[in-house]
């Protein structure tokens, strides 16, 4: 196993009825910035509800945060934190939302141009003011971690960040909440936290047995119950599964002590910059050909998958990674989650787009090995056409 530092301060305030909850999770007579997206938590009475448990404190609200929050879009949620005074955020919606609020949160007490926080990936935050979540679309793991994804639509760059200072102080996560999902964004959520999952497991082996079986869990898990949740959208005990497994996928547990890839998310985050997919699209699209590219540099692991994920014992190693990887993209489908470029109108033309993206956010070298060059990357497209 490696060396790892393992912290996460967030509470996780998990059930049916928990928004009530809030007034104890926020500090007495903090002045509440309620962030929010485009307006689904006005349809499914998730805003009254926070408004009623906040009665007792003062509140303003933001909306508007886009899927794959732009940094315009936050910057006005700044200035209107700045004015406002207010000193505590709640981030209510999905991971756009949630990232959105940790961006604010550190550009509000930033000196300087808060574009410095994504150029140097959060390493220079010093201060963040505090926040909670009320998750409403279980997939990003971001009600429990320190990620924040933004884009600046004007470069077209997507960008993270990270640091310790931007945990949200709590979540809470009541699956009711998510009975109004699309279905488009319960395929996407579940696909989401599968490749983060895949992203953390399937690299080499170091012995690390835990970290391995917490992983396959997930991923069995996400294979049995996310079909479920596509045939019965009301069905808590589904619904609870998923939105726990998807913030276990990504709160730091299964990736303590173990090699991390995340190439495919960092290519599939240029082709939302470019071409405006779903983030979970992107992954669909990616994932598949990423693993049959790199199937030599993976192979124990991808044999080991087919095993315990996919029950596939016996006869010839190449076979079962085979249908291994075919399978993983088949499940992907089944979620409504379409795994090619040309279902989303895309080929060949746009590729040395994307790889252009990729040089010029230096992202040259990716993967466990560091071995995934442009020409890797290039690859792996050509494969997903
Ligand atoms: O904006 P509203 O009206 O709220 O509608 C949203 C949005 O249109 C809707 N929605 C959310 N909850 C709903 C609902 N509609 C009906 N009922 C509900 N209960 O769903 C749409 C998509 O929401 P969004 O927040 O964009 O989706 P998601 O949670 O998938 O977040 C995607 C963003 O997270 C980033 C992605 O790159 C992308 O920008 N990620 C963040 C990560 C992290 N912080 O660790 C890791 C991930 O790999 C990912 O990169
Ligand atoms: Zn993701």
């Amino acid at each position: 196993m490696l060396n790892f530092d393992f912290y996460n301060p967030t509470r996780i305030i998990f059930g049916k009825g928990r928004i009530a909850d809030l007034a104890k999770a926020v500090p007495a007579g903090a002045h509440v910035m309620i962030l929010y997206g485009g307006g689904s938590i006005k349809n499914n009475g998730v805003l009254d509800e926070v408004h009623a448990a906040l009665r007792a404190h003062k509140t303003s609200e933001f909306s508007g945060i886009e899927p794959n929050p732009s940094y315009e879009t936050l910057m006005q949620a700044v200035e209107q934190v700045r004015n406002e005074g207010c000193d505590f955020l709640l981030a209510v919606g999905g991971g756009s939302v949630i990232d959105g609020a940790k961006f604010i949160a550190a550009a509000v007490q930033f000196e300087g141009d808060p574009w410095a926080i994504l150029e140097k990936r959060g390493a220079n935050i010093t201060r963040a003011l505090p926040f909670g979540s009320i998750l409403t679309l279980p997939a990003t793991g971001s009600e429990m971690n320190s990620n924040s994804v933004v884009t600046r639509k004007s470069l077209k760059a997507k960008m993270s960040f990270a640091s310790r200072l931007v945990y949200p102080q709590f979540s809470i996560l009541d699956p009711t909440k998510t009975f109004t999902l699309p279905v488009r964004q319960v395929g996407n959520g579940v696909v989401d936290a599968f490749v983060h999952v895949m992203e953390q497991y399937l690299t080499y082996p170091v012995d690390a047995p835990i970290q391995d079986r917490f992983a396959e869990s997930i991923l069995k898990t996400l294979i049995e119950e996310g079909p479920k949740a596509l045939a019965e959208p009301e069905n808590y005990d589904v619904r609870a599964n998923i939105m726990w497994c998807a913030t276990l996928a990504l709160n730091g547990l299964i990736g303590a002590g173990v090699p991390h890839d995340w190439a495919t998310h960092m290519v599939g985050h240029e082709l939302t910059a470019l071409f405006g997919l779903d983030h979970a699209q992107t992954l669909a699209i990616v994932l598949p050909s990423m693993l049959r590219v790199r199937r030599d540099s993976k192979r124990e692991k991808l044999l080991q998958y087919a095993a315990r994920v996919w029950d596939l014992h016996g006869g010839d190693e190449n076979m079962r990674i085979d249908v291994a990887i075919d399978k993983t993209q088949q499940f992907f489908e089944q979620m409504g989650v379409k795994t090619r470029l040309r279902d989303y109108q895309l080929g060949g033309e746009n590729i040395d787009a994307i790889i252009k993206q990729l040089e010029d956010h230096r992202l040259v070298t990716l993967g466990e090995q560091r071995d995934v060059t442009l020409a890797v990357s290039r690859e792996v497209l050509e494969m997903s056409i």
